[in-house]
């Protein structure tokens, strides 16, 4: 001890000599062990470029050219007692090389009776030698060097990348290439010391066998029980009675920044445990520095610049957001559905892959996703949309009260994601497809939809409209009662999609003509007439898909076939039943096929003032109320007036003409969908 004090007042500065003494009478028995989860200005003794950072990184070097770093535990530690004693020491380092693969020096830890090592260079000689005092027997001093650059001597210590043990200079007694040995067998594992990522290191010595070891490894690997390298060396010879421990480091022309993270020592055992959960992070920034070249310089100004400019860019880019945000989205966040994150959606459909796409409808397309938070299967549709944010920001606002619609007859809607002029709603996935499919597609596999389930399903949709336009705080018109926008779950329930979305995507559009959204078939002769969707044109659609899902039929063509023309010319001739579904069998109740189908006329009749209300519909169906033959009126005269053939035969043939008249705002999905009605 009285040497080391000696040898420490010889160089050190008075003042920093005052602060080593009260230490030093204090770690009389307190000295043998000591433990870093992190570093704190406490108990240490920095040198040269040595910072503690405040998230608790011991930061060795900066990316300066030629930088040397020392830290040193502040207490000294007796080594002879009389002869060297048993040591342990565990640490966790990471360099973080300013030039991927271009990094330098190294970093060291080091057992020396002193800390300060004027005249040392940097480069090969980590910060603790130079040319006069490498190997010299007087430094008393254990190096291990993980050494990041090649080349020391010209040939000695061949490979960069490497683990050494030093004794009084930098030439190794013994070295590996960076590695650990996996699950103590011969197999090796290569490590890259200049990876930026943590790696935890020992250093071991066994007072009985002189041997001195030490291992690497990836922060996530418990200690290899081998160690990478060894030596026999008898430091009873090499140390003197008191020795300090702790780190140097140094750059050169290539330069990494070097860290340690946590630190431990112990005398006779090994060094206490870590607790790597409290160790702070390796740093992953790059550091400006002053030190750079004029070219350097130029570069990083023009970065800076260029930052400058997208941070503008980002700021002006969050404002409009959060504008958009706030008008639209407060109520939105507090309610059920959500905004999705587009990078989950995009996982979920495994990047909107053709593959999982399940339908085109007249907004968009359909694709099925697996939801990666909780697993679950979603529906989701993608919107493209020319419009500006404007028109969007309505649509939300509309999407914000949609989504807030729950019916067990409705898909319900989950929630929205905009990403680009796209939108993204998302919704339960049903997993029986839409009512269309399985009364037309599946004519030919033999599957026919019974009629109890056809009678179950329509109930479904009238609940389901009946909420829309009645039992929710506000009316909603679906404004699209179609058979494909009815999906069937597994179940067999109905469950209404797509509802109020027409509506949406009109307001997107920038034009006051006034356009009829729906689709052919299901239009109602004043919706036509005046583009005007209430309730009771939704009740006339409901009318339509009354009479398709009875009758396996669509509601045009094809050729000048008019399904509504047809069971009215039926009904009058007596044979009213002739317009059942062929694919029934005769399998049905008389009673409810009848209901259904004059339910089906009453629904569409052309005189919105002379359909039901769902509400009506809803208790006929459940025969609550019995069905009001009279209000059918005479289906002669209706048919005279014929107003809603002609109807449809005008929407049939401008639709054809002309695609680029207001009628082909209908959406995609009708006009390419015409012949089919669907
Ligand atoms: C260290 O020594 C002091 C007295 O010198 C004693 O009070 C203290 O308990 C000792 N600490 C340990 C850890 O042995
Ligand atoms: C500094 O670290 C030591 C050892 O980890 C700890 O005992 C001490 O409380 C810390 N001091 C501060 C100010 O955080
Ligand atoms: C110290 O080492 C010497 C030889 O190196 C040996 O003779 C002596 O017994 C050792 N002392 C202790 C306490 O181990
Ligand atoms: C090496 O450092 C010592 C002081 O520790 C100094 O006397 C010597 O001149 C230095 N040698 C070189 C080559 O710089
Ligand atoms: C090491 O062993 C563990 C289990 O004991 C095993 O999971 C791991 O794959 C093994 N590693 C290698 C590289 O064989
Ligand atoms: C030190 O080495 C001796 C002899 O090889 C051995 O018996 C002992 O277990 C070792 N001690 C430790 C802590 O490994
Ligand atoms: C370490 O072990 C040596 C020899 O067994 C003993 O003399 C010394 O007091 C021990 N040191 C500590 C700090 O336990
Ligand atoms: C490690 O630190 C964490 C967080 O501070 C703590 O919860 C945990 O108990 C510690 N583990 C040990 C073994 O001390
Ligand atoms: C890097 O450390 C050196 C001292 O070794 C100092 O002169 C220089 O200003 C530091 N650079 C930065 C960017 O901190």
């Amino acid at each position: 001890m009285a040497r080391a004090l000696s040898a420490a007042a010889a160089v050190l500065p008075c003042s920093l000599l005052f602060l080593l003494i009260p230490l030093r009478a204090s770690s009389q028995n307190s000295s043998t062990e000591f433990i870093f989860n992190g570093f704190n200005t406490s108990n240490l003794d920095l040198s040269g470029a040595s910072v503690i950072k405040p998230s608790g990184v011991l930061k060795l070097t900066n990316i300066s050219t030629f930088d040397i770093g020392h830290a040193f535990y502040g207490v000294p530690i007796r080594m002879l007692n009389p002869n060297a004693s048993s040591f342990s020491s565990y640490f966790v380092f990471a360099i973080n090389p300013r030039v991927s693969g271009q990094g330098g020096f190294g970093l060291a830890f080091v057992v020396a009776p002193k800390t300060r090592f004027p005249g040392a260079e940097a480069e090969h000689y980590l910060g603790l030698f130079n040319s006069t005092t490498d190997k010299d027997p007087s430094n008393h001093m254990l190096v291990i060097e993980f050494d990041t650059v090649n080349g020391y001597e010209g040939y000695l210590d061949r490979e960069g990348n490497h683990v050494g043990i030093n004794i009084n200079g930098m030439q190794s007694k013994a070295n590996e290439p960076a590695a650990y040995y996996v699950n103590n067998t011969d197999q090796k594992e290569d490590m890259k010391l200049e990876s930026g990522e943590a790696i935890q290191a020992w250093v071991e010595y066994n007072a009985t066998s002189k041997l001195i070891s030490v291992t690497i490894s990836p922060i996530s690997i418990l200690k290899p029980l081998k160690p990478l390298v060894t030596t026999v060396e008898d430091l009873d010879k090499i140390f003197l009675e008191d020795m300090y421990v702790g780190f140097s480091a140094a750059t050169g022309e290539t330069r990494s920044f070097h860290y340690v993270l946590g630190w431990s020592f112990g005398l006779n055992g090994s060094a206490p445990a870590l607790n790597l959960s409290q160790l702070p992070l390796p740093p992953t920034d790059s550091e400006s520095s002053n030190s750079y070249r004029p070219t350097v310089v130029a570069i990083i100004a023009v970065l800076c610049a260029l930052t400058v400019c997208l941070l503008g860019a980002l700021v002006f880019y969050t404002f409009i957001r959060k504008r958009f945000v706030q008008e639209g989205l407060e109520d939105w966040e507090l309610d059920c559905p959500h905004r999705f994150r587009y990078k989950e959606l995009h996982t979920a459909t495994k990047g909107f892959k053709e593959s999982e796409k399940i339908g085109v409808g007249g907004f968009g397309s359909v694709y099925r996703g697996v939801l990666p938070t909780n697993n679950s299967e979603v529906a989701v549709k993608k919107i493209t949309r020319k419009n500006s944010e404007e028109g969007m920001r309505e649509f939300v606002a509309e999407i914000e009260s949609l989504g807030r619609l729950r019916h067990k007859n409705l898909v319900n809607l989950q929630g929205w994601c905009k990403h680009k002029n796209e939108l993204l709603l998302i919704y339960d996935y049903i997993p029986n497809g839409s009512l269309y499919s399985l009364i037309f597609d599946r004519q030919f596999d033999g599957f026919v939809l019974s009629w109890d389930q056809r009678f179950h399903v329509l109930k479904g949709i009238a609940a389901g409209l009946l909420y829309l336009h009645e039992e929710w705080e506000q009316v909603v018109i679906h404004r699209d009662v179609k058979s494909s926008n009815v999906l069937i779950d597994a179940e067999m329930n109905a469950r209404l999609g797509d509802f109020g979305l027409a509506r949406l995507y009109d307001h997107g559009q920038m034009s006051h003509t006034t356009r009829v959204v729906g689709t052919i078939g299901y239009i109602a002769p004043e919706l036509a007439r005046t583009g005007k969707a209430s309730a009771s044109s939704d009740v006339f659609a409901f009318g339509i898909l009354l009479l398709e899902v009875t009758t396996g039929r669509h509601p045009i063509g094809p050729g000048p076939f008019m399904l509504v023309d047809w069971v009215i010319e039926c009904h009058e001739q007596g044979q009213l039943f002739d317009v059942v579904d062929q694919r029934l069998n005769s399998v049905y109740t008389a009673e409810e096929m009848r209901l259904v189908l004059l339910l089906g006329l009453l629904c569409s009749h052309p005189q919105p003032d002379s359909r039901p209300t769902m509400r009506q519909v809803v208790r006929y169906l459940n025969r609550d109320d019995p069905f009001p033959l009279a209000s059918l009126g005479s289906v002669g005269s209706r048919r005279d007036n014929n107003i809603n053939s002609r109807f449809l035969e005008l929407l049939l043939s401008d639709a054809a003409i002309t695609s680029s008249n207001a009628l082909s705002s209908i959406g995609a999905i009708s006009t390419s969908s015409l012949g089919s009605g669907r």
